[in-house]
């Protein structure tokens, strides 16, 4: 007998084949008739399939009628059209094994709903509901296209390092690495004596892997890397987590224009991919989370481009909206959420690229312009979610580049290396970061960064 999955016998063609299934139970029902009906699921799609058991079943009154929503189970039978509404095929059981009991007292994933606040608390038992088993199948094929995209476009994936020495972004957001006991490490001038932990040095969790992204960029043309970055801020926001998943692309002789193209054909490519391949997670999500997913996924998947708006002129716009904002605008501050909602979902109903932001608000890296007010920053804005992508064209001018550290008070001999891309062969060239579970909660709808990677890591919350 062959094992199928769930999805696998929900298909018609498998109709009058000999299977063997493995999953939960997510209910049971007995009919007065004498035999029972169990939903059953294993994860390989939204839906559950019917199994019926007849009361002739050697363990029907043993086994059967006591399986309750979670326990784990072989059945073999028979796959059929299904006569039941909403359902094209069912399983008629010739065996039922029970693997593993839950007992109904104490299991939490009963059959009324629980918040997603609740469901945090058992992040792992959450996989086993719809919505969770959901965001995983359409994170995984998310980051199936991430990786298509990237290959089908001639780049090479390379690896940059987790534990770091340098703090890409400047911003002081770093997680300390450490071997040594604090408490016991006797002091330099107050500080931890370094020298004598496990790299000679202060050493850190990446917050991005863009500087030794760009090594490799100029080396090897087009490259990018793809792996969790760590970020120390103390921000409790639905959009931010200490750990989180970051897709980014280095790209040799490319400028911010060529940046911002390849920034929207990815986007393009990754609502095309998840609009044709998760088209049953995709209709769930949108009729129980949010009713505009499929429209917005739509609008980004078509032929119109992206709105592309420097940092001044949206600035006008916002400053001359009329719209009652908490954080007010003027040239020269950061934009806020509020506003990059008000532009995507309001003003322009679509994805907007802004681009040359001031350089007093953004890392030393960035290119700058010759009105020495803007750098060649380029942010990608979507509805709902706001920033997606950040990203610029990289100063490749070594003694301006050098004038940016000082500026931000870097220390060049930690970054002697970076600055050697400078001096030998130096080349205009450009990337982005793309957080994947940004992308994840545009796609799917889901309002918490918390209910979209599997373990969040949050200020005060690492229990799993
Ligand atoms: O704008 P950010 O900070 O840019 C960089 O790190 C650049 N070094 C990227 C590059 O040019 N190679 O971060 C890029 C993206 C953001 O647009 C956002 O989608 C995501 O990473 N992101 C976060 N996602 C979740 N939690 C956080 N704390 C995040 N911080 C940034
Ligand atoms: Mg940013």
């Amino acid at each position: 007998m062959e094992k199928f999955s769930v999805k696998a016998v929900r298909e018609s063609s498998a109709v009058g084949r000999e299977v063997q299934l493995q999953g939960w139970i997510r209910t049971r029902r007995d009919s007065k008739a004498g035999f029972s009906f169990l939903e059953m699921n294993d994860g390989s799609c939204l839906g559950n399939i019917q199994v019926i058991a007849d009361a002739d079943l050697a363990n029907y009154e043993s086994d059967v009628k006591k399986l309750t929503a979670g326990c784990s189970v072989t059945v073999a039978g028979t796959v059929k059209l299904s006569g039941g509404k909403g359902q094209s095929t069912e399983i008629q059981a010739t065996s039922v094994e029970v693997h593993g009991g839950a007992d109904p007292e104490s299991f939490p994933l009963q059959k009324k709903r629980h918040s997603f606040e609740k469901l945090r608390e058992w992040a792992h038992l959450r996989p086993r509901t719809n919505t969770f088993g959901a965001v995983a199948r359409v994170r995984n094929e998310i980051c199936k296209a991430i990786h298509s995209f990237y290959q089908n476009e001639g780049f090479l994936y390379v690896h940059t390092p987790i534990i770091t020495t340098s703090d890409c972004e400047g911003a002081g957001e770093m997680f300390k690495v450490t071997t040594l006991d604090l408490t016991q490490t006797p002091s330099k001038d107050g500080q931890p004596d370094w020298s004598r932990d496990f790299f000679d040095r202060p050493s850190f969790l990446t917050v991005s892997g863009q500087l030794e992204a760009e090594v490799f960029a100029t080396a090897l043309g087009k490259v990018y890397t793809f792996g969790p970055t760590f970020r120390a801020e103390n921000s409790n926001t639905s959009r931010h987590l200490a750990e989180f998943w970051m897709i980014e692309p280095e790209m040799a002789f490319y400028d911010l224009n060529d940046n911002m193209e390849l920034a929207e054909n990815f986007m393009k490519y990754i609502a095309r991919q998840v609009l044709e391949h998760c088209e049953e997670d995709l209709g769930f999500f949108n009729q129980r989370i949010d009713d505009t997913v499929l429209e917005t996924l739509e609008t980004i998947a078509d032929q119109q481009p992206f709105v592309r708006l420097s940092y001044s002129e949206a600035v006008e716009c916002l400053a001359s909206c009329q719209q009652n904002f908490e954080f007010p605008v003027t040239w020269g501050v950061d934009l806020q959420s509020e506003h990059e909602r008000f532009l995507t979902e309001i003003e322009f109903k679509r994805p907007v690229i802004l681009y040359n932001y001031p350089r007093t608000i953004k890392p030393f890296y960035m290119y700058c312009n010759d009105d020495e007010k803007t750098v060649r920053a380029m942010d990608v804005l979507v509805p709902r979610v706001g920033e997606i992508i950040g990203g610029s064209q990289r100063e490749d001018r070594l003694e301006v580049l050098k004038a940016r550290m000082a500026e931000q008070d870097l220390d060049q001999d930690n970054y002697w290396w970076y600055l050697d891309l400078r001096r030998y062969g130096t080349v205009p060239h450009s990337g982005f970061g793309l957080g994947l579970e940004r992308v994840v909660q545009f796609v799917t709808g889901m309002t918490n960064i918390r209910d979209v990677i599997p373990f969040p890591r949050t200020p005060g919350n690492a229990e799993f």
